[in-house]
């Protein structure tokens, strides 16, 4: 293919005639387009943006690039996609949640990213789970239990793999044609009928403002349907750090005590929703009524039951879901981080809080390097609680001293105290905002 002009063309605003778009996919992917000239398209793009049309052809183009899951017509499938965040634990109760629902959950996961943490990360800090299941075996895992959890194959949408590793060193990741493309082409390689988009916003997220948020849940939706997908994505807080605990086995520990109808609240509304979301899609009821439903299942244990049948049925222990502190390695050594002054907790920023767990050793700092999953942090205080000089802020569980001093620069920055007026005996309140922000159908 003539790959000068087809970067022209996207450079001048013009559009890909049909097919063109394909063939570039499948060139790349080949190693037969080199990456400076996939990355000039790719600036091309980030100024010119592509058409509806043009956005479907690249989106499928990746999604072929490599094996694709087919789980046949008897099932419909659902799967959940979150644009990740700090302390996100979601995924780890919510594909039995949506499983207890009647719903066949087939969720594919990655491992951490930047400073976001990673669903496989945390689900190896169970002994004994296998994160990565062979195909088949995921597959009639999804048939039997009606719920899997695995890690991505490296053979499933490649050429976006090769796509995105370009955009982080070219400046072309905040691209809204782009991101959408990306994320959708990978669901669509793993096979699900329908998709519900978690589009995390706040400080602690890709999307800072409720504006891009919405725009970018807008785009995912769209260009899923346009496909023939099902598809929904709901708007949830990042602002701060989801829940109480950030680390790896930690969130393991809060998934499980939500589920046990004893977890953090914003955890537990964050969860319904998007079940209520997964199973309004799957059977066709109302959203309202799919809450209902996830909420029933939380509250008579059928959601926990079926996190064990979850962990067994990939080799983990199943008592991790009665004993959660006695199963999981989580480090005894604490230390905690106490306010300098009194007044109102402004910000927790959870880039920051995330940026220190990955210095304490629970994230990786270069490529491949293996993780702590023994170590994390328990905001003791959320956003909008009322503090002393001395009240404790962050608890840091930890298992290499100076590790831990890497970390406290970036706990300590994390925490915005405002000098005001305030009243202690209000700070149970500050639990009651909805942390679902927004939801586009
Ligand atoms: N997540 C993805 O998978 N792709 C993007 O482009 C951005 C976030």
């Amino acid at each position: 293919m003539d790959v000068i002009g087809f970067i022209e063309k996207k450079r001048d605003g013009g559009a890909h005639a049909p097919g063109e778009l394909e063939a570039f996919v499948r060139a790349f992917a080949l190693g037969k387009v080199p990456e400076y000239q996939a990355a000039a398209w790719l600036m091309a793009v980030y100024f010119n943006g592509l058409s509806d049309e043009e956005l479907k052809e690249f989106t499928l183009a990746l999604a072929r690039s490599g094996d694709t899951m087919s789980f046949g017509d008897e099932l419909c499938i659902v799967d959940k996609h979150s644009t990740g965040g700090v302390g996100d634990k979601i995924t780890l109760l919510l594909v039995p949640l949506a499983a207890a629902c009647g719903l066949s959950v087939a969720k594919l996961s990655g491992p951490g990213l930047g400073f976001t943490g990673g669903t496989v990360d945390k689900l190896e800090s169970i002994p004994g789970f296998n994160t990565h299941l062979s195909s088949r075996d995921f597959l009639n895992q999804v048939t039997r239990i009606g719920c899997a959890i695995s890690g991505h194959s490296a053979d499933l949408a490649p050429a976006e793999g090769k796509f995105y590793s370009l955009r982080d060193v070219t400046g072309t990741v905040p691209s809204m044609p782009l991101i959408c493309s990306s994320i959708v082409s990978k669901k669509i390689a793993g096979g699900a009928d329908a998709f519900v988009f978690d589009v995390k916003c706040g400080s602690g997220a890709f999307m800072r403002d409720h504006e891009s948020a919405e725009a970018l849940a807008n785009g995912l939706v769209s260009l899923s349907k346009s496909l023939g997908k099902k598809a929904a994505a709901l708007i949830t807080d990042m602002d701060q750090p989801l829940g109480e605990w950030v680390g790896n086995a930690v969130e393991v520990l809060e998934a499980v005590r939500v589920l046990q109808g004893e977890g953090p609240e914003d955890v537990r509304e964050v969860a319904v929703a998007l079940a209520g979301a997964m199973v309004s899609l799957g059977k066709g009821i109302s959203f309202d009524d799919g809450c209902i439903l996830a909420r029933r299942k939380i509250d008579d244990g059928s959601a926990l039951e079926k996190m064990k049948e979850l962990v067994e049925a990939q080799g983990g222990r199943g008592d991790v879901c009665e004993n959660p502190d006695s199963v999981l390695k989580i480090a005894p050594e604490s230390f905690v981080l106490n306010a300098v002054s009194g007044g109102r907790v402004e910000r927790i920023e959870a880039r920051s809080i995330g940026e220190g767990v990955k210095r304490l050793g629970g994230g990786r700092m270069e490529l491949g390097e293996s993780i702590d999953l023994a170590v994390g942090v328990k905001l003791l205080v959320k956003m909008g609680c009322c503090v002393k000089a001395g009240t404790p802020l962050l608890e840091v569980r930890y298992t290499n001293g100076e590790k831990l001093e890497n970390s406290l620069p970036y706990f300590e920055k994390a925490f915005s105290v405002e000098d005001t007026n305030c009243d202690s005996s209000r700070n149970g309140e500050e639990g009651k905002r909805s942390f679902v922000l927004g939801k586009v159908e």
